[in-house]
């Protein structure tokens, strides 16, 4: 999986953790961070609505050109603000998670494309526990892809953005 990465003040060090992560994999874990996006210290002050945005339409862009193996790594100080501006942008599927359950739920059952975290919530252990069940999880489909298909139907019925 690659992933478009981001945080906020509030998520910089546990960001910074997780980046570690996937250098500790390596690249032959197929595993690996295009990008990064927000600031690198976390007394630099930055909205994180605008953080969420751009990792979410790199996440986008990425696969409307046919690679379906982006996702968004999003990290703020609960995740529950990246998350809630994430699930506002249509084709985004974005869940925030603290525990192993509901990380691969999220990709088996609602097919998340966007994984959010909290650093003020979560140990970097548990944190990157998460990561990991998100990534090794796969979406079932069946049933499932029906239950999706009517939360983007949504976005057709509401307009883009509501
Ligand atoms: C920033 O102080 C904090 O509000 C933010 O990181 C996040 O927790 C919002 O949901």
């Amino acid at each position: 999986m690659q992933f478009h990465v981001g945080s906020d003040h509030g998520g910089v060090t546990l960001l910074d953790a997780l980046i570690a992560e996937f250098e500790e994999w390596g690249g032959e874990s197929g595993h690996a961070v295009l990008s990064r996006t927000g600031p690198a210290v976390a007394t630099e002050r930055v909205d994180y609505p605008s953080i969420a945005v751009e990792v979410c339409q790199r996440v986008l862009r990425d696969r409307a050109r046919g690679a379906a193996d982006v996702y968004g790594l999003l990290v703020c100080g609960t995740g529950q603000g990246v998350a809630m501006t994430a699930n506002k942008i249509p084709g985004i599927r974005a869940g925030v998670v603290a525990d192993g359950f509901s990380a691969q739920m999220a990709r088996a059952h609602n097919d998340a494309n966007v994984l959010c975290l909290g650093e003020r919530v979560l140990g970097a252990g548990l944190a990157k526990l998460l990561l990991r069940e998100f990534i090794e999880a796969s979406f079932e489909g069946g049933r499932h892809a029906n239950r999706v298909e009517l939360i983007e139907s949504l976005t057709r019925q509401h307009g883009e953005g509501s």
